[in-house]
């Protein structure tokens, strides 16, 4: 029986150095944007900036970014194909590992705000479902992240590829937490419900219709009618609030940008990103 090779670690250990071991601008820029907003976040609660609940709030915002860069993780696909840059594939692992990095700083948080009772955090995620699924998102993207090596990914082979597409469905649990914690204030959770949502139906076009501007654009109305029926289902089953007249705002430009319309406007521009690839002259 041969043994598998396991490769030696790669020099791509420090997340500012390219596969080649140099150090990259690109890289240090992302990593500048992934961790400014826990940095700006630390402050704030250091110095005691962030309201009347201080510790609730943080959690809140640690939150949200791990979902947000979470959702970023998902995007690095469709935006290599729909803006012709491959060298986004280079930036996912670094991507997927921060949003586990503010996964776990929000679980921080939120220990911090029950005075680090540890019992307390326990007996909470067991008794309240949206801390438990929470729970269970952490957990996966713990898996995904212990995973995430070019080591794991050769042990693995092809069974590598099945376990990271849990990401889809571990990222659609943490948009039904930020849903089930938000009640009648649900309008960030409606437009996380969106993002996935473009991201799920992009991976289901064809591969010759991915970074074709008229499909990008069609994509981009149904996302926006699915976003606004998702919300228009969660006010409807889950609050008191008037759920049609929520949805009837989606068509009254006065009543504020609402969630679907911010899908519609943020996907018809990603469909003019293929544009200046298309337009530029072709090579004799
Ligand atoms: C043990 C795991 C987790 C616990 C205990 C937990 C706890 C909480 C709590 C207490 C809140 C509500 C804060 C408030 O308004 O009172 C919250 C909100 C939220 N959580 Fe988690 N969470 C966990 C895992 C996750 C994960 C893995 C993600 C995403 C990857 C996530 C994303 C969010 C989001 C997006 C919100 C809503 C933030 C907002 O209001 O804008 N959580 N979480």
């Amino acid at each position: 029986m041969t043994a598998r090779a396991i490769p030696a670690p790669s020099r791509f250990a420090w997340p500012w150095l390219d596969r080649g071991g140099r150090v990259s601008a690109l890289r240090i820029a992302v990593l500048v944007a992934l961790t400014s907003p826990a940095l700006v976040l630390l402050a704030l609660l250091a110095g005691g900036d962030l309201g009347p609940e201080p510790w609730k709030q943080a959690t809140r915002e640690a939150g949200s970014h791990a979902a947000h860069i979470l959702l970023i993780s998902l995007a690095v696909t469709p935006l290599r194909w729909v803006a012709g840059w491959p060298k986004a594939a280079t930036l996912r692992r670094m991507v997927g590992l921060a949003a586990l990095a503010y996964a776990l700083l929000h679980l921080a948080l939120y220990a911090g705000h029950l005075a680090w009772d540890l019992w307390a955090v326990a007996k909470e995620i067991a008794l309240r479902v949206y801390l438990t699924l929470g729970f269970v998102v952490l957990l996966g993207l713990c898996v995904l992240g212990w995973t995430s090596t070019d080591r794991a990914q050769a042990r693995l082979g092809r069974r590598w590829k099945r376990l990271h597409r849990w990401v889809y469905a571990l990222s659609a649990a943490a948009v039904l937490h930020a849903f089930l914690q938000s009640r009648a204030r649900a309008d960030s959770a409606v437009v996380l419900a969106g993002c996935w949502i473009w991201l799920m139906l992009w991976r289901l076009l064809p591969g010759e219709h991915r970074a074709r501007p008229l499909a990008l654009a069609g994509l981009a109305v149904a996302a926006a009618v699915a976003t606004a029926v998702v919300e228009f289902v969660w006010y409807g089953a889950a609050t008191n609030l008037p759920a049609a007249r929520i949805l009837a705002a989606n068509l009254d430009l006065a009543a504020g940008l609402r969630p679907a319309q911010g899908i519609l406007l943020a996907g018809l521009a990603v469909a003019l990103l293929p544009l200046p690839r298309l337009l530029r002259p072709a090579r004799a």
